[in-house]
């Protein structure tokens, strides 16, 4: 196999919709994947983010952005949002909604049921690589609960494997384990 295919060794991920804002105040959202948790305390998550997206540009700007987690009912409305048009147009041509967020100025998706708001933390910019790392702090989230706990059914995730494929999360398996 070759090792171009190693991205998809590593699915299937979050497909999230990250919402930004330049300096004029456009709003922008584009569909990520690549949207990993880094520390739990501070709060932080890293995006693999290519170099000459838009989201980079405005988030290096405005230094906030909302990751908006795609659940099926919207999957391909949020895919839509790769689209290359003026980036501002893509939220209302694919049908989404924008409500205010709680911590940043950036807003966020009304249709998604799972949002993290972030400040830029810092860019990690791998010197050779096509994507560098945007390390977000995470200072609100909105999420879908039951009973007081975070439901992950009902937010009915729709996960990226690579390309158009994507996956539904599977049942929940609980194991021990030796803290
Ligand atoms: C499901 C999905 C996941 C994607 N994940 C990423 C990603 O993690 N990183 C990235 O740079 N581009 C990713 N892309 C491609 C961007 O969405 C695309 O290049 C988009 O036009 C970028 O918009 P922007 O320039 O406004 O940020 C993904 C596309 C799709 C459909």
């Amino acid at each position: 196999m070759e090792e171009k295919n190693f991205v998809k060794l590593l699915s299937p991920r979050v497909t999230t919709l990250i919402v930004s804002k330049n300096s004029e105040g456009k709003i922008n959202a584009a569909p990520y994947s690549f949207v990993y948790p880094f520390s739990f305390e501070p709060a932080l998550i890293g995006v693999g983010v290519g170099k000459h997206k838009m989201t980079f540009k405005n988030i290096k700007e405005t230094k906030e952005f909302t990751v908006n987690i795609v659940s099926e009912d919207f999957a391909q409305q949020a895919v839509n949002c790769e689209e290359k048009i003026e980036f501002y147009k893509r939220i209302e041509k694919n049908q989404l909604h924008l409500e205010d967020s709680e911590k940043v100025s950036v807003p966020r998706i009304k249709e998604s049921k799972a949002v993290l708001e972030c400040k830029l933390n810092e860019v990690l910019e791998l010197k050779e690589a096509d994507h560098c790392i945007v390390v977000g702090r995470v200072v609100s989230v909105k999420a879908a609960e039951k009973d007081g706990v975070l439901d992950i059914d009902e937010m009915n995730y729709l996960m990226h494997e690579t390309g158009g494929t994507f996956r539904r999360v599977g049942g929940k398996v609980l194991l021990s384990r030796k803290k």
